[in-house]
């Protein structure tokens, strides 16, 4: 680890994201996604998640980001019990961030608009919304893209402009399922560059999962998952 990562994660000390003994479903039992799953991660480690097709990592990122609801078992999440959540959408909109394979941008609104979509529900005014989008679109490198539509830009530049609606709230916690899966390695290595980046600017835990080894290596730490539990070691990869 460098001396930048671990300055940088200076001040912020404890657990970010604690799961124990969470087990999710599908089809009424049939499909048991989560199988008692515990797992604990530190304010501000980068740590990614990977194991075979079907082994339940992104169940656990719908579960973390408050998008599903666990069958049972403990979720806690930026000091936030997401099994007695109160209030669902102002904890997606305000405390974690998060980035899919397919980045799911609006493709009728320009880059900019859609990173200003999540701030839409906040505080900041529209000068305000305005002045964080042009920060953002700047920070991810795509600036003079700010009035492109999606479909008018390449795969990575708009999984570039997905990163940053993630981080338009300054989320706590940075959830991504599979973020470089459908980009080429020069886009990949962007993508990294850009969490690399961001972890020097502030603390942010981030959760990844990928099933690409050289980018599960740059984490700080792996996780690997099979048949809907954390395990020691790679299995059947
Ligand atoms: N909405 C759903 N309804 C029924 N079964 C589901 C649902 N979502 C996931 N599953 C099942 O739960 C299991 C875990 O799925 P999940 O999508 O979490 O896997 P994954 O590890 O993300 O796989 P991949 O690497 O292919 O993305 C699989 O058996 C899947 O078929
Ligand atoms: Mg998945």
């Amino acid at each position: 680890m460098s001396s930048a990562r671990t300055s940088t994660n200076q001040g912020e000390s404890g657990v970010a994201i604690s799961v124990e003994g969470v087990t999710k479903t599908f089809d009424g039992g049939m499909v048991k996604a989560l199988d008692n799953l515990s797992l604990a991660i530190d304010a501000g480690e980068y740590v990614s998640v990977t194991g075979p097709s079907g082994c339940g990592k992104s169940t656990l990122m719908h579960l973390l980001a408050g998008l599903d609801r666990a069958d049972s078992g403990r979720l806690e999440v930026s000091g936030e019990d997401l099994m007695r959540m109160r209030d669902p959408n102002g904890f997606r909109r305000n405390r974690v961030g998060l980035v899919f394979q397919m980045h799911n941008l609006l493709p009728h609104l320009d880059a900019k608009s859609n990173v200003m979509v999540p701030m839409l529900g906040t505080q900041r005014s529209r000068r305000e919304r305005s002045a964080r989008a042009d920060e953002l679109l700047e920070q991810v490198g795509l600036a003079e893209f700010a009035h492109r539509r999606p479909p008018q830009m390449s795969g990575g530049e708009r999984q570039r402009v997905a990163i940053a609606r993630a981080l338009a709230n300054d989320p706590a916690v940075l959830f991504a399922d599979e973020p470089t899966g459908s980009l080429d390695s020069r886009s990949v290595e962007r993508v990294l560059e850009l969490i690399e980046e961001l972890r020097k600017q502030r603390p942010v835990t981030i959760v990844m999962v990928t099933h690409d080894k050289a980018v599960a290596n740059t984490a700080d730490r792996i996780i690997y998952m099979v048949d809907g539990r954390v395990v020691d070691q790679p299995v059947g990869l």
